[in-house]
């Protein structure tokens, strides 16, 4: 087989086999294929697009390309979830308990944030004495013993995937439906869960800009889930104002304790409360959506799913003393409105900047995070405003530079004319 035949049938829109997708992938990750050919490949399937039974392969070859965590000696069945990231999302640290509650089994393996959206694993971090460098067998323990866990990478997991997405960076090439979900689930295929929950965000701030192509995304990604005989859901979300109100770490460990003690955000309680549900469902622990619902609901409001929380941060070492003093920022300053009117649009991404520019986000991989600063929303999309009343709350450790007011200058838009509160969940692929 010759790689340049293989670029020049995707070129000329031709159907790839299993045995040419794993050519590629084998040969890049073995550096037989050099990257200039690889690019031209990834180009040419950008542009010509796959077919499911392609993007199955894809997702195979990369799957197989590492190693594929085992997760058979965890008793009952394993859930998983995915975000594709966006600002302001804490629900892991909320959903894991409220599951592993009701009986699930999360199993999770999490990232780390860069640029303006956040990872699970500096949220975790910023709880004092918090680990995430579990070692295998105590990941497998604490998940069989109290029903979750969340740790960082240490198995070397689709390594294609490490190499394909440093490439696709930088030759255009990430905003492809197929590279994105092949990319995707062949992490979580690697990561061994049997029920998988997907969260693909739509707005400014994330991957997907339309539902059009949101809807793309998830249905293939369902369907490759489904031919290696998992069950998946993928939920649409909104992303075109940040998820509840805190973004920052501490921020928003504070926010996720707050809506496990039933006093979150309403659209954060909500999402939590639906992808919840779905995951009981699918897993088997209740035999309806309305049972399901129900059953996550009682464990939310009975403080069930707070007490897991409590278990799981304490068997990774953590400990919070006093929730009125976990965020430690040096000052809080008022963002306040200049103009009466209706919150029209809350801007993702401006917030993840400005909280990654007060220290709370990584612009390059080797950036120390500070755990206690961030942005606190004080109103969201649909909410009234007047002239000098707060929109947003800034924590920080720094004097507030002119550039933080001017990214969330730029991200309220105010208007004269009410405004609907948009639905957070937008559709449910199953
Ligand atoms: N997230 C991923 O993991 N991969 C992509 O290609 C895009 C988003």
């Amino acid at each position: 087989m010759r790689m340049v035949d293989i670029i020049e049938k995707k070129r000329d829109g031709g159907v790839l086999t299993e045995a040419e997708i794993a050519f590629v992938i084998s040969g890049y990750v073995k550096g037989t294929i050099p990257d200039y050919q690889v690019s031209a490949w990834l180009m040419a399937v950008y542009f010509q697009g796959m077919t499911d039974e392609e993007a199955a392969f894809l997702t195979k070859s990369m799957l197989h390309s590492g190693d594929v965590i085992d997760l058979s000696k965890i008793q009952g069945i394993k859930v998983d979830k995915h975000s594709t990231g966006g600002v302001g999302d804490k629900t892991t640290l909320i959903l894991g308990p409220l599951v592993a509650a009701c009986g699930a089994k999360l199993a999770k393996l999490s990232g780390r944030g860069l640029g303006h959206t956040g990872g699970t694993l500096d949220k975790l971090e910023s709880i004092p004495g918090c680990r995430i460098d579990l070692s295998e067998a105590q990941f497998l323990r604490q998940v069989n013993e109290i029903g979750i866990a969340v740790a960082g990478q240490t198995a070397e997991i689709v390594p294609a995937d490490k190499l394909l997405y440093a490439l696709r960076d930088v030759t255009g090439s990430v905003p492809s439906i197929p590279l994105i979900a092949s990319s995707i689930m062949s992490k979580k295929l690697a990561s061994g869960a049997d029920v998988i929950c997907l969260d693909v965000k739509i707005g400014e701030g994330a991957f997907m800009k339309t539902i059009e192509d949101a809807r793309r995304l998830s249905k293939l990604m369902v369907t490759i889930g489904a031919s290696f005989g998992k069950k998946v859901v993928a939920f649409l979300t909104d992303m075109d104002q940040p998820l509840g109100l805190a973004v920052g770490n501490r921020l928003e460990v504070r926010e996720a304790i707050e809506t496990l003690s039933g006093h979150g955000p309403e659209d954060l309680e909500t999402l939590c409360l639906e992808i919840g549900a779905a995951m009981i469902r699918e897993a088997g622990l209740a035999t309806a959506d309305d049972e399901a619902r129900s059953l996550v609901k009682e464990h939310l409001r009975n403080g069930k799913a707070l007490a897991k929380f409590q278990e799981f941060i304490q068997a990774q070492g953590g400990k919070i003393d006093d929730l009125s003093r976990f965020v430690q920022a040096k000052e809080i300053v008022d963002f306040r409105s200049d103009v009466d009117g209706y919150v029209q649009r809350i801007n993702a991404l401006d917030i993840g900047l400005a909280s990654m520019r007060l220290g709370g986000g990584r612009e390059t991989k080797e950036d120390v995070i500070d755990p206690n600063v961030g942005i606190v929303l004080a109103r969201k999309v649909g909410d009234s405003v007047r002239k000098g009343q707060i929109l947003a709350r800034i924590y920080a450790d720094q004097p507030v530079t002119e550039e933080i007011f001017l990214s969330l200058q730029a991200a309220f838009v105010i208007v004269s004319d009410p405004v609907e509160k948009p639905a957070i969940i937008r559709e449910i692929i199953r």
